[in-house]
């Protein structure tokens, strides 16, 4: 914990290694939680006006927080930073093979759900889409993330890290032990601390499928899916703030890839099969299946 006031503790981010079924806590999350001073969770009556006042400060500061998070990116990584901190999940003591990571990334609509799908269907690849992730923690009764992450995904926004890497981390450890050790991580890393993050405390990714594809296509299929997805990003005003995340905190996280000669890209403006023979033959070129 470091002092932010005096009297309000602001809890630094701890990313432990996960048990399978812990669960996230909003204490991990920089912009979610405050405590007061000494004591910290005190909940007494007569502590009752200090932490309705400390409530309404947190909950302002949080929407502050995801305000500002419209900003271009600065990628001033810190390695040294706590949400960072860790080893590798996989191998280890616990979980000791090595699995293997891609991740699929590529513009929204730009069909990377659509490719894992039938490469699950041919070469029984687990299929992760990080979004998919959030949409259900957003939706589970009593998720204290719901709201935070409906707010950012209506905005095109990146989540904080924390809270999807723990979604990841769970998702991965369940299919470790049913004996599953390939992944397809659809829709991540989206964001250069999400790479390192994920990197650094579960496992290096082993490529990067990446799909290229031009704005107007991705716009038309978006809006396309937006007939009958439900989705509450799949409309005109968020399609357009997702665009711009993408080119300003997603495509950085492409290049960095790039220069380590891991990203395989495939032109996605063709039928879905093309794509698909497309995506297999750079796959068996690069050992992957
Ligand atoms: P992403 O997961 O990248 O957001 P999806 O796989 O959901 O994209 O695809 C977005 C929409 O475009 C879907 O409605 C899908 O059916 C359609 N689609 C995907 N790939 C193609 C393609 N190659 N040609 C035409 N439509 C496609
Ligand atoms: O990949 P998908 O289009 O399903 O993602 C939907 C939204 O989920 C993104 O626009 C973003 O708000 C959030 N997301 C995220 N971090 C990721 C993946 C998705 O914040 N790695
Ligand atoms: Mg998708």
């Amino acid at each position: 914990m470091f002092a932010t006031k005096p009297g309000v503790r602001f809890v630094r981010p701890v990313v432990k290694s996960i048990g399978r079924n812990q669960i996230l806590s909003c204490r991990s999350i920089p912009s979610c939680h405050y405590s007061t001073g000494a004591g910290g969770q005190g909940g007494k009556a007569n502590h009752f006006l200090p932490l309705t006042l400390l409530g309404v400060a947190a909950v302002g500061l949080t929407y502050y927080n995801m305000n500002n998070n419209t900003k271009p990116p600065t990628p001033s990584i810190d390695p040294t930073s706590s949400t960072i901190q860790g080893s590798p999940l996989f191998p280890s003591e616990k979980y000791p093979e090595a699995i293997n990571v891609v991740f699929v990334l590529g513009g929204p609509g730009s069909g990377k759900g659509t490719q894992c799908s039938k490469l699950v269907k041919d070469y029984k690849f687990v299929h992760l889409s990080a979004g998919d992730l959030l949409r259900k923690e957003k939706s589970t009764p009593g998720s204290e993330f719901g709201d935070l992450i409906d707010h950012y995904i209506k905005e095109g926004l990146i989540v904080p890290q924390e809270i999807t890497i723990q979604l990841l981390k769970n998702a991965i450890v369940e299919q470790y032990d049913k004996g599953n050790r390939k992944f397809l991580v659809d829709g991540f890393p989206r964001k250069m601390d999400q790479a390192l993050s994920f990197e650094k405390t579960v496992s290096e990714g082993k490529l990067v499928l990446y799909f290229q594809c031009p704005e107007e296509v991705m716009l038309q299929r978006l809006l396309n899916r937006g007939k009958t997805s439900g989705r509450s990003d799949d409309n005109l005003e968020s399609i357009k703030k997702r665009f711009t995340t993408f080119i300003q905190t997603s495509m950085p996280v492409v290049e960095y890839f790039d220069d380590q000669h891991k990203v395989v890209k495939v032109d996605c403006n063709e039928p879905v099969d093309d794509v698909y023979n497309h995506v297999v033959s750079q796959f068996k070129e690069k050992n992957i299946i």
